[in-house]
């Protein structure tokens, strides 16, 4: 946890941005039982921080965010649940989308989309297709994403090129294996967040966040703003990043 000294402005060396922050957007749900809300209103509440987020990350210089919307294992919540949220995702995709648009944003899914309604598949197909000729920051959408999910879907492409031939097993090089995975190209994240005072991984980015500081507050995802956002990047630029090394 960190803390800050009352009165204590934080210097942001903005020269020393991280490239790519995650987030595991957690406690849409406590947020909304607190004000005797459905869950559901919490996912909206949570819809509207990440687009305020979004747009602080990219006023800030950020070149990728990517966030935690919905894991492998979010299916077995209530049906009603679920199908709350694959509402509010297309909402999303309708309107939010279109407006990061407007400001540079470019917009990818990392996750099984094979597994999404058809429809919600098209809407990303149109909006990734869109962001092609943005130079702005990058909105990672983790949605049917479990990082040993993604693992396996690697290590099984992998397996199809050694067996083809195309591949041989000595070749299989760490740069090969991230080659093969959702965010292949996109740099490691150097933070990671996760609101709501829960401290696990919860299986996002397994292979990817090797060396990322974490930053856990206990801030609930919808409450979630830019002077939080400011706390975590000041966090990191405070921390001695040693790679293993000394
Ligand atoms: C975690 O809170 C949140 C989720 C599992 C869903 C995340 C979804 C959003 C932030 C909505 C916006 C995203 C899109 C684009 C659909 P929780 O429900 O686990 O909270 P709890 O731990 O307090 O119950």
């Amino acid at each position: 946890m960190f803390f800050q000294k009352k009165g204590e402005t934080l210097a942001i060396d903005t020269s020393r941005l991280p490239k790519h922050i995650a987030i595991i957007m957690d406690g849409n749900g406590r947020w909304a039982a607190k004000r005797s809300l459905p869950r559901k209103a919490g996912h909206r509440a949570g819809a509207e921080a990440l687009e305020r987020v979004v747009s602080e990350a990219n006023k800030m210089g950020i070149q990728h965010v990517t966030v935690y919307a919905f894991s492998t294992e979010n299916w077995k919540r209530s049906d009603e649940e679920v199908s709350a949220i694959m509402d509010l995702l297309r909402h999303y995709l309708k309107n939010s989308f279109q407006r990061f648009l407007k400001d540079n944003v470019k917009m990818q899914v990392i996750g099984d989309v094979t597994g999404l309604d058809q429809d919600i598949q098209e809407q990303i197909k149109v909006i990734e297709e869109k962001s092609k000729g943005k130079d702005g920051m990058t909105v990672h959408i983790a949605l049917n994403y479990g990082g040993r999910d993604e693992l396996r879907r690697g290590i099984e492409k992998i397996a199809e090129e050694v067996a083809s031939g195309s591949l041989s097993p000595k070749d299989i090089t760490e740069e090969i294996i991230e080659s093969y995975l959702d965010t292949a190209g996109i740099p490691d994240p150097e933070l990671l967040i996760r609101t709501s005072g829960e401290e696990r991984i919860s299986n996002f980015l397994l292979w990817q966040i090797a060396y990322s500081e974490f930053y856990f507050t206990d801030v609930l995802w919808p409450d979630f703003g830019k002077k939080d956002l400011e706390k975590a990047i000041y966090y990191y630029q405070n921390r001695e990043r040693r790679f293993g090394g000394r």
